[in-house]
């Protein structure tokens, strides 16, 4: 795109962030960037700016040689690929807020920007305001790092701040993140982690330049949750966070996993709140780096959606060096877990899932262990999904071997046997 070039703007969407980005624009004049035209679904919505501006034809947009950019913020992801799909077809530069759609169409959107040579940016579809795909982009050579972990769902974090610091209900929270704009138009996309695993898939890609989809790896939302396990987790001075986790193993391979984790108060995780994301980086070298911003919300996520749009004057477009220069990282679940498994009939549990189990309670209605399971028979199987039971990994929950010489050992002695180590 010519840096002299005007901007025209062809919008899909005008819910919560295409709305937040016209107010967005129409506070930044310097941009010179002007919306041309917006295409919704229901134009007899009441709405706050002239009619003339809106259609519900799609192609006025897309055959509109003025327009120069799409940005495209509707929810529904498989009319959003086939509008994407078409401005990349026509050499139009295109923004997108839609991680579900680029999480289930990556690779195909990856040959589209190839072959059409057009620039597709996405920093708003992982944690809004927060800069992180752009970062994990440029910033980090594959090599050197080893591990991203952070909070990058919103609707999540502000769900799980309300109910254990403020003790609101859950249905309760969830229909403030709704009112607040930081919800899915279906919330279950954001309550049973659906959400936090497209995104996912998305830094994967630009992290490590892995390709995967969500099915590829464990990943589960916070529905079962319960105030008793907040309990625990208060007793324990730990707080409940929905996170996502991509950490090399030893053996070079990826584990890959978004699921609630009892964080404790020196993880800077611990302090994220309400509908803030936050990514912890680990790389050689660096060591540590520590992302924080909103993670949803109108003027978040047009924000993001604004910088995107002001980098095509300048011509950027993701490189994705990682993906087309080096051998893939795949992902593995060959490694161990370190988990807090909670349930509300004792017969739920099946201890011989387990390596091995630290603690065990039994109480009326609310039995818990901690314990340590392979990744690969949680991936295998949905029994901990089920209703009345509740996963929450442990801090430091990567366990890569188990030295079971060890472990015999010990459970001998808490057997009460006289062992020589
Ligand atoms: N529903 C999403 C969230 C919106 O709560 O994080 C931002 O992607």
């Amino acid at each position: 795109m010519d840096n002299s070039k005007q901007l025209i703007i062809g919008l899909f969407g005008f819910g919560t962030v295409g709305k937040g980005l016209y107010d967005v624009l129409h506070s930044t004049p310097t941009l010179s960037t002007t919306i041309s035209r917006i295409c919704i679904r229901h134009p007899d919505k009441p709405r706050s700016i002239a009619p003339e501006f809106f259609t519900t034809d799609a192609s006025a947009l897309l055959n509109d040689e003025q327009i120069n950019v799409i940005v495209e913020l509707i929810d529904d992801a498989d009319a959003a690929f086939e509008i994407v799909k078409t401005a990349l077809q026509k050499g139009k530069a295109v923004v997108s807020a839609n991680k579900k759609m680029i999480a289930e169409h990556f690779e195909e959107l990856l040959e589209l920007q190839q072959q059409y040579q057009a620039p597709f940016l996405y920093e708003a579809a992982c944690c809004a305001s927060m800069p992180i795909v752009r970062n994990l982009e440029e910033y980090y050579d594959n090599d050197l790092l080893k591990s991203f972990r952070g909070i990058i769902n919103g609707s999540t974090n502000f769900i799980l701040t309300r109910m254990f610091e403020e003790q609101v209900e859950f249905q309760q929270a969830l229909r403030l993140a709704q009112q607040l704009g930081f919800a899915e138009s279906d919330p279950k996309l954001d309550i049973g982690g659906f959400d936090a695993a497209n995104k996912l898939c998305i830094l994967l890609a630009h992290a490590f330049g892995t390709i995967t989809k969500p099915k590829q790896f464990i990943f589960n939302g916070i529905e079962s949750v319960s105030l008793q396990d907040a309990l625990v987790a208060k007793e324990k001075k730990y707080s409940i966070k929905l996170v996502a986790n991509a950490t090399k193993l030893e053996n070079g391979k990826l584990a890959a996993f978004v699921l609630p984790q009892f964080v404790t108060e020196q993880d800077d995780l611990f302090h994220v709140h309400n509908e803030f994301n936050a990514v912890i980086t680990e790389s050689a070298f660096a060591d540590k780096h520590f992302f924080k911003g909103k993670g949803a919300g109108a003027f978040p996520t047009a924000s993001a959606v604004l910088s995107d749009i002001s980098a095509l004057r300048y011509n950027y477009r993701y490189e994705y060096r990682k993906i087309r220069n080096l051998p893939a990282t795949t992902l593995s679940n060959d490694f161990y877990l370190k988990v807090f498994l909670s349930v509300d009939e004792i017969g739920k549990i099946n201890k011989d899932e387990f390596e091995w189990i630290e603690e065990w309670h039994n109480e009326f209605s609310h039995s818990w262990l901690i314990g340590v399971i392979h990744a690969g028979k949680l991936s295998e199987s949905n029994w901990w999904k089920q209703p009345g039971i509740s996963l929450i990994l442990c801090p430091d929950p990567i366990v890569e071997s188990v030295d079971y010489r060890k472990i015999s050992l010990q459970s001998l002695k808490l057997a009460g046997v006289a062992v020589s180590a």
